[in-house]
């Protein structure tokens, strides 16, 4: 035994997702015995101003290999961790950074860095013989609201619905495992409803999880949704949101967002929003505008007061994009995606500097997943109060949703769900 935890061993090797495409899981030894172990998400409708995820190129799967992120890995991030304590990770996380050197990361890979940080975390969860969640934080104990995204469209489907998610929230329930039931039984309506209205093709899943109808008109998914959600006797307690990852709907040199198959100015964006929003029970909505706008999402953040205006490829959980966001009003949550930052340390100070300037901070799952639930550990440990990680189906999503039960009866009487407080649960 050493007189520290000390980082023994590094070891990176190469996994595949749930598209098929590889992605890095890294293994973390402390005191020659195995304690943690971290699987690096990827995204598919991506943010131009993420960190840099690198990939083989070549011919060997498609060009998607991580072989260098691996070896990156196995090499220069290992020389770095190998006997360090493995419950600096403040440290850990920012020599890693300095290491690369690189502002977005593209000398080693967001990916590589990314695993190793992850897997960092577990093992010193794992050594000191906590949960992950009371690892990062001793209040931890808010269970958080499912965003759950039963229509998909956009990149992550093979329709033509402008809009990548069409989600309900069951703010509702007492419990996060209520919730879930809830949800579950609301997408066993939805399924053959869907199948009813537009054909067993419609039932096939889009990447994450949801029913992919041959619908182009956005009131036309969300009646859909809300026939299910009325028939299941669940109406009063659910809510709804979109991401509409309108980055990837803009023409840059027409500068128009094609909606609904329909062109339309930031204006008429804003518009269409609030319309939506008189007529349904809109609470959220993710990426109403593209990237570089953050003018427009300070507008239509005033425009749609008591709703929240979520910054995913606007913020890409970096600090500095969200600091500008605060300042100029826009958007009023950020979404938290750790593969977007590429260490645990920056994009927890990413959570922080949202909540102190009263944003939301919602946990997201990328659409390239794997069976590693993390992010449910996460969200609890940022008291974070709402979690987007796809329908109630598919292994890659349900191993979130089952590890946010085992922490719900593990926090037991302390657990409180966030319920219509998910923006600010604490
Ligand atoms: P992505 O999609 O993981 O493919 O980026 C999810 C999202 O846009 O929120
Ligand atoms: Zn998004």
């Amino acid at each position: 035994m050493s007189e520290y935890n000390r980082i023994t061993d590094v070891n990176a090797r190469e996994i595949i997702d749930c598209r098929g495409t590889p992605t890095v899981q890294v293994d973390v030894w402390v005191d020659d015995e195995l304690r943690g172990r971290a699987d690096v998400p990827s995204g598919r409708s991506t943010g131009s101003y993420e960190a840099y995820e690198m990939r083989d190129g070549g011919t060997r799967y498609g060009g998607y290999g991580v072989t260098k992120a691996i070896h990156n890995v196995n090499t220069a991030i290992a020389d770095l961790l190998l006997d360090r304590d493995v419950t600096e990770q403040r440290a850990l996380d920012l020599d890693m950074v300095a290491l690369d050197g690189t502002p977005n990361k593209s000398r080693l890979g967001a990916n590589a860095i990314l695993g190793a940080s992850l897997a960092v975390a577990r093992a010193a969860a794992a050594t000191l013989e906590l949960p992950l969640y009371r690892y990062l934080n001793s209040e931890a104990h808010v269970l958080p609201v499912p965003m759950m995204n039963l229509v998909n469209g956009g990149k992550l489907s093979s329709n033509d619905l402008c809009f990548q998610e069409f989600i309900m929230m069951p703010v509702g329930a007492e419990t996060f495992s209520e919730a879930l039931q809830i949800t579950a039984e609301i997408n066993a309506i939805l399924r053959p409803m869907t199948a009813a209205r537009y054909g067993k093709l419609a039932v096939n899943v889009g990447d994450e999880g949801g029913v992919v109808p041959p619908i182009v008109d956005v009131r036309e998914a969300l009646n859909l949704l809300r026939d299910a959600v009325r028939q299941s006797g669940y109406e009063s307690k659910i809510v709804y949101a979109f991401d509409c990852a309108a980055t990837h709907l803009y023409d840059r040199r027409s500068e128009t967002y094609q909606f609904e198959g329909k062109q339309l100015s930031r204006d008429g964006v804003i518009q269409f929003f609030k319309n939506l929003v008189s007529e349904y029970p809109i609470v959220s909505i993710e990426d109403p505008l593209q990237e570089d706008d953050y003018e427009g999402f300070a507008e239509i953040t005033r425009a749609l007061p008591g709703v929240q205006i979520v910054g995913d490829d606007l913020f890409v959980t970096n600090k500095a994009r969200l600091a500008r966001g605060v300042e100029m009003g826009a958007a009023n949550s950020v979404l938290w995606k750790v593969n977007q930052i590429g260490t645990l340390t920056e994009a927890m100070e990413t959570a922080t500097m949202a909540f102190r300037n009263g944003y939301g901070v919602c946990v997201s799952e990328r659409s390239g997943e794997t069976e590693d639930p993390m992010i449910a550990d996460l969200v609890v440990a940022l008291n974070g109060g709402q979690i987007k990680t796809g329908a109630p189906v598919r292994s890659e999503r349900t191993a979130k949703y089952n590890r946010l039960l085992q922490i719900e009866e593990e926090l037991g009487p302390a657990a409180t769900y966030a319920g219509r407080s998910f923006r600010r649960p604490v």
